[in-house]
């Protein structure tokens, strides 16, 4: 399953950072973007996920986020996000890295996530940068705008072409250079930045592993793949013996 050496790192490292995409979510019920079942009606996620098709045809881009609004509300979270979330409390640092807008790894108790996409659990209007949450009545509309200003409300997620907000960038970054060993899991790697922190943490020293069911454009770069769904493989890992500086050691 995994290396001797995963094993020693693990049990001796006190700063650990994983990495996470929409693979991690698709074991509770979440398509992923890309592979067979990634394209929602005829769209790509790209064709979508963007600030030019919003303003085309907000409608559209609407119905699409409302129907992933509707399945991340009535998943739960899997053995996997339980398994991370678990972790936070054996290292001394640990973070988690996100390009996944759905809670999940928060509704299963992880406290220090970074979501590098956004939250589809936010929105905000575009005129006076107003927010508004899920159940605010302006988003009953097909066509949600905004209640002071008429301004259009959009999803406030990271759309291809945006910058991640800088903060959140920049303590991923940190979290990257300090982990000892740095998890990239259900993530193709293929979306920039975010794509770029596995090679960050590596050069900084970090011991990089990849979870995945199947290799990915990370995975020449991984000193250790684990081939397997991340529900499965990530419980595993809570075997391998640690003093679990947090709560243990004096
Ligand atoms: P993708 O859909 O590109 O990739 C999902 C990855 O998860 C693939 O490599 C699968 O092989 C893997 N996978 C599927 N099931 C798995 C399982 N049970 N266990 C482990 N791995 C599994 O999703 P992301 O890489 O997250 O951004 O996509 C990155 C970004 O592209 C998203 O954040 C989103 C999208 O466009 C924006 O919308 C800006």
């Amino acid at each position: 399953m995994f290396s001797r050496a995963l094993a020693s790192r693990l049990s001796n490292a006190e700063s650990v950072t994983v990495f996470t995409g929409a693979g991690i979510s698709a074991e509770s019920g979440v398509p992923t973007f890309r592979g067979k079942e990634g394209l929602w009606k005829k769209f790509k996620v790209e064709e979508l996920a963007n600030f030019d098709a919003f303003m085309r045809d907000p409608r559209l881009v609407w119905e699409w986020y409302r129907h992933r609004m509707t399945i991340v509300s009535s998943v739960v979270p899997n053995p996997g996000h339980y398994a991370i979330a678990e972790m936070e409390n054996l290292f001394k640092d640990f973070s988690v890295i996100t390009q996944n807008i759905d809670n999940l790894h928060q509704r299963a108790g992880s406290r220090t996530v970074y979501e590098l996409h956004g939250s589809i659990e936010r929105n905000f209007c575009i005129g006076c940068g107003r927010d508004f949450p899920n159940d605010a009545t302006a988003l009953k509309e097909a066509v949600p705008r905004c209640d002071f200003c008429s301004g259009l409300i959009r999803p406030d997620v990271v759309w291809f072409g945006e910058l991640i907000p800088g903060d959140i960038w920049n303590r991923s970054v940190s979290a990257a250079e300090r982990a000892e060993v740095f998890f990239s899991i259900g993530t193709s790697g293929v979306v920039y930045p975010a794509a770029s922190l596995p090679s960050i943490a590596k050069r900084a020293g970090a011991y990089f592993v990849e979870i995945n069911v199947e290799p990915t454009e990370l995975t020449s770069k991984a000193d250790e793949f684990i081939c397997g769904k991340s529900a499965s493989v990530l419980p595993r890992l809570l075997s391998i013996p640690h003093p679990g500086h947090k709560h243990g050691s004096p």
